[in-house]
């Protein structure tokens, strides 16, 4: 559809989670003057960011190192981190999170005022900041937002994007987007940009049952593809070792429960008490997170059931109330005391470690578009991200990525026009694509299962009737198009490493496969 309204703007951050809100708050400290207008699809305050419930990775603690954060997270990243990115994250992370303090957020102190530090899987030190015991995320929404609101940047709330606008150099110039519900700016519109900054978060939803919010529709990663940009280890897809079981079937968001559960020292155990990860791990319940979420698959498959369980009963009601007071109301909710029983559980998707290719400055392979958070593929998460890891992503790049549009100063410049999403997907499509998607190309792939997908998704194209244009439509067309890519990328991948795993192909190949997949769509498709 061609914009009926046009927004200019010097950059235009799309996405208002802890990397879209960073990356926008930092680029108006170095040049306050600027038109910054940050642009997002349901309200400032949803996404993924407000759901994290661990915390923030940094090294603070005297007896720990930049260089064993470094170890860890390449350790979990099974080969494929990229060992500078990772030496980026680690030694300027303790700073960036000192700065998001600066910034308003609160985290959990100790009586000697010093900041409380727990552990997760696949960390062998406590570094792991976290507030209100376990709503890290809301915490560090809640002061971004407040942050946001009280500068000059400006907002436009329930704003679906949809393309990348580029001048005839083929820079990014701007994007299209659509706007449900704001007076003179409802419908299709333009903002016209001199960087863009692509903070739409992940893709859970491509998968029937996810921690992540319906928000997260990979709709950065289908745009970047759609304007030809290249995207990154898709197949890598990290499933939650502990979410919530709330039974056969159940789809769509589902509660999650913090790995800093174990860090605290709740363990796994299976229908006859039966603690198995002991054999599984050095680290045992507290090895990385693709080591657990397949032990918990593997124990599910030779007992028959459907789920395991998560023991913290020894913790007591009073330190479940106040250390982990999110996910105790969650699960009285669903009528289990974590405090009298054990917990059921069983993985879900969680974060695309993948994304769209970026430099160490957040550059993505189109000039003038950048990418952070869960997004980008920075080279920081390999295989596997560590846990803690992404909101500590999100602040360090965010920042990197205002510092080089700062440094760099983009001229303004003329889009040309048309470029627009094609073949609109029929929202009825999403359960489909979701299913499918849960059924063959998930924790557990083999090349038919994934053929088998892929036809499927074929199939979900097709439409009797015209589809019309509303945000239901685009976020089945960019599911669609995520799910096909990350398909075609586990197909390729002749192997089992990190949180890709195949029955077919079933150990790690360090002779064919130390390397990425990185995809472009083209006309003809990936
Ligand atoms: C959790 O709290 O277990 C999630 C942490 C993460 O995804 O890094």
């Amino acid at each position: 559809p061609a914009p009926g309204w046009t927004v200019e703007a010097d950059v235009v951050v799309v996405g208002s989670g802890i990397a879209g809100l960073t990356a926008a708050l930092r680029f108006t400290e170095l040049e306050p003057e600027a038109n910054v207008l940050v642009v997002t699809k349901d309200v400032l305050s949803a996404g993924s960011t407000r759901w994290a419930q661990g915390g923030i990775a940094a090294v603070l603690d005297p007896h720990d190192t930049p260089d064993e954060h470094l170890s860890d997270t390449l350790l979990a990243g099974v080969g494929l981190c990229d060992v500078e990115a990772v030496r980026t994250l680690v030694s300027e992370g303790p700073d960036a999170l000192r700065r998001l303090i600066v910034r308003g957020a609160r985290f959990d102190r100790a009586p000697d005022g010093e900041l409380q530090l727990t552990r997760e899987g696949g960390h062998r030190r406590r570094r792991i900041v976290h507030a209100g015991g376990d709503a890290t995320g809301a915490e560090v929404q809640r002061a971004l937002v407040e942050a946001v609101r009280a500068g000059s940047i400006e907002v436009i709330e329930h704003a679906l994007v949809l393309d990348l606008l580029k001048d005839a150099e083929g820079r990014a110039r701007g994007v299209t987007l659509h706007v449900m519900g704001e007076g003179a700016r409802d419908g299709v519109g333009a903002v016209r940009a001199r960087a863009v900054v692509l903070a739409t978060g992940g893709m859970g939803q491509v998968y029937a049952a996810t921690t992540n919010p319906s928000v997260s529709t990979g709709d950065g990663v289908a745009l970047a593809l759609r304007a030809g940009a290249v995207v990154r280890d898709l197949e890598f897809v990290q499933f939650h070792p502990t979410v919530l079981w709330l039974g056969p079937g159940s789809t769509g968001q589902q509660p999650l429960i913090s790995e800093a559960v174990r860090g605290e020292g709740a363990f796994l155990v299976d229908h006859d008490g039966e603690r198995f990860m002991r054999d599984e791990h050095e680290l045992a319940d507290l090895a990385p997170r693709d080591v657990v979420a397949k032990a918990i698959m593997r124990r599910m498959r030779e007992t028959g059931r459907d789920h395991v369980y998560l023991d913290g009963r020894h913790f007591g009601r009073d330190t479940w109330k106040t250390r982990f007071p999110t996910i105790y109301a969650v699960c009285h909710e669903h009528g289990i005391d974590p405090a009298a029983e054990p917990i059921p559980v069983a993985p879900a998707a969680h974060y695309a470690s993948g994304g769209v290719r970026t430099d160490l400055r957040g550059r993505t392979s189109i000039e003038g578009l950048y990418a952070c958070g869960e997004v980008a593929c920075t080279g920081v998460h390999g295989a596997n991200r560590l846990a803690s890891n992404s909101l500590l992503e999100g602040l360090v790049f965010a920042e990197r990525i205002a510092e080089d549009i700062h440094r760099v100063r983009p001229e303004p410049g003329d889009p040309v026009p048309g470029q627009a999403a094609s073949g609109l997907v029929d929202p009825r499509a999403r359960p489909r694509i979701q299913g499918h998607m849960s059924m063959g190309a998930s924790v557990l792939r083999s090349r038919e299962s994934l053929l088998g997908t892929a036809k499927a998704l074929r199939d979900a194209r097709w439409t009797p009737v015209a589809v019309p244009a509303c945000t239901e439509s685009w976020e089945a067309t960019n599911l669609l198009t995520v799910a096909t890519v990350l398909t075609g990328a586990a197909t390729a991948r002749l192997e089992t490493r990190g949180s890709h795993w195949r029955e077919d192909h079933d150990s790690r190949d360090d002779d064919e496969w130390l390397g990425h997949l990185d995809v472009t769509l083209t006309e003809e498709g990936p």
